[in-house]
């Protein structure tokens, strides 16, 4: 039978590291000043999330989304060995598209000079944290019914641009990086269940929406964008809002529910699994779904310590860290569990 198989993975990260250390010290444009801007600290930081640094692009106007998201694809197409004339689809997870329309995916696509007339499919889906194993489950059943024969599949995010850089927005502010990941997605003929995608499964729960959520505009109204440009402060429009203790709880529990229902399903076990592969939003909740779905230490892994929450790119970004650093190896099975704004969730088991 016909199953789809990752046949290349990778990721990019902007070159600059903003530590912990340097963060209550930028200013709206993400500058370094000698005056603390941000009551914030490293200590604060690492004890409630366990991040210890992020990336962000420069603030130059030049690194739009799909910018990141091309690097990321190119370096996965190489790794897959297709040229990217070859691809059929391009599926783009992000939150942060380069613009409101059209979508990042066909900005993507003149990027990889491969638009014109007979341009491939773009799509663009916004399931936030969730974005990559909904793009997973989407680009396994296109390739299982024969629609396309090479997906690109891509998540990215540019967060520094979007974020409060004050006291009152510390809470989101000091969690999200910039970053990309991608796969490149074929079919296989292979009788095997356990080859290739394994197993997918998403779902979302839509009355935690307002847990979680960044407005710019409000389409109900008119004027829909009521964004005053001198009188920023005030602009609560602008900055994503969070109830983070909310999103804490919903996301631990519906991690560990996705990852035993994921198990239950397959009829695989730890001893099958590779690596746990969770979405990176903060360590405290990965330590406790580890701890509640029962799952072996030394099958972790994580890369929030390195680049914060880069959302859609989460997980791609995580398992090309680990596959660069020597753990993650080619063939190895992939239990990942997402939890994103919403609230949307998941679990996908995959060998990579
Ligand atoms: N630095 C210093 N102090 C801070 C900061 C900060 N960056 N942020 C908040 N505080 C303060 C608060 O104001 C509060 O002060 P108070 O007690 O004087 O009122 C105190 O720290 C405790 O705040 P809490 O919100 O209770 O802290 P909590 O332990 O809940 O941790 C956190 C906050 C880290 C945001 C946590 O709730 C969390 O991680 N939630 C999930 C966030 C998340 O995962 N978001 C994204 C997931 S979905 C997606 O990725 C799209």
């Amino acid at each position: 039978m016909i199953r789809s198989t990752i046949l290349g993975l990778g990721s990019y990260v902007p070159d600059r590291i903003v530590t912990n250390e340097e963060i209550p010290f930028l200013d709206d444009q993400h500058v370094r000043q000698t005056e603390q801007q941000t009551q914030t600290n490293d200590e604060w930081i690492r004890a409630r999330s366990g991040i210890e640094a992020r990336r962000y692009v420069p603030n130059d106007g030049e690194w739009p989304t799909s910018r990141l998201g091309q690097i990321a694809a190119e370096r996965a197409l190489a790794d897959a060995g297709v040229d990217a004339k070859e691809v059929d689809c391009i599926i783009f997870a992000t939150l942060s598209p380069d613009i409101h329309f059209p979508g990042t995916a066909c900005f993507l696509q003149t990027r990889l000079g491969i638009s014109g007339e007979n341009g491939c499919a773009c799509y663009d889906i916004r399931q936030q944290c969730s974005g990559f194993l909904y793009g997973l489950q989407m680009a396994d059943a296109f390739i299982r019914t024969g629609m396309y024969r090479r997906i690109l599949l891509v998540g990215a995010e540019v967060h520094s641009h979007s974020l409060d850089y004050t006291t009152r927005g510390r809470d989101v502010m000091v969690l999200f990086g910039d970053g990309a990941g991608a796969v490149v997605l074929g079919p296989e003929e292979n009788d095997d269940p356990t080859s290739g995608v394994v197993y997918t499964s998403v779902g979302a729960d839509g009355s935690g929406a307002m847990d979680l959520y960044l407005k710019v505009f409000e389409i109900a109204k008119a004027p829909f964008v009521q964004y005053d440009w001198k009188n920023r402060d005030e602009n609560s429009i602008m900055y994503p809002q969070m109830n983070g203790k909310r999103v804490f709880l919903h996301a631990v529990r519906s991690m560990v529910v996705a990852t035993k229902k994921a198990l239950a399903t397959t009829g695989l076990t730890w001893e099958d699994i590779d690596w746990f592969v969770p979405h990176q939003a903060n360590l405290r909740i990965n330590e406790a779904v580890a701890q509640y779905a029962e799952i072996p230490a030394e099958k972790a892994l994580n890369s929030i310590m390195f680049y914060g929450n880069t959302t859609a790119a989460t997980v791609p970004l995580t398992i090309d860290h680990w596959r660069q650093a020597g753990k993650v190896k080619k063939g190895d099975l992939i239990l990942s569990a997402v939890f994103g704004a919403g609230y949307t969730f998941g679990a996908g088991i995959f060998r990579v």
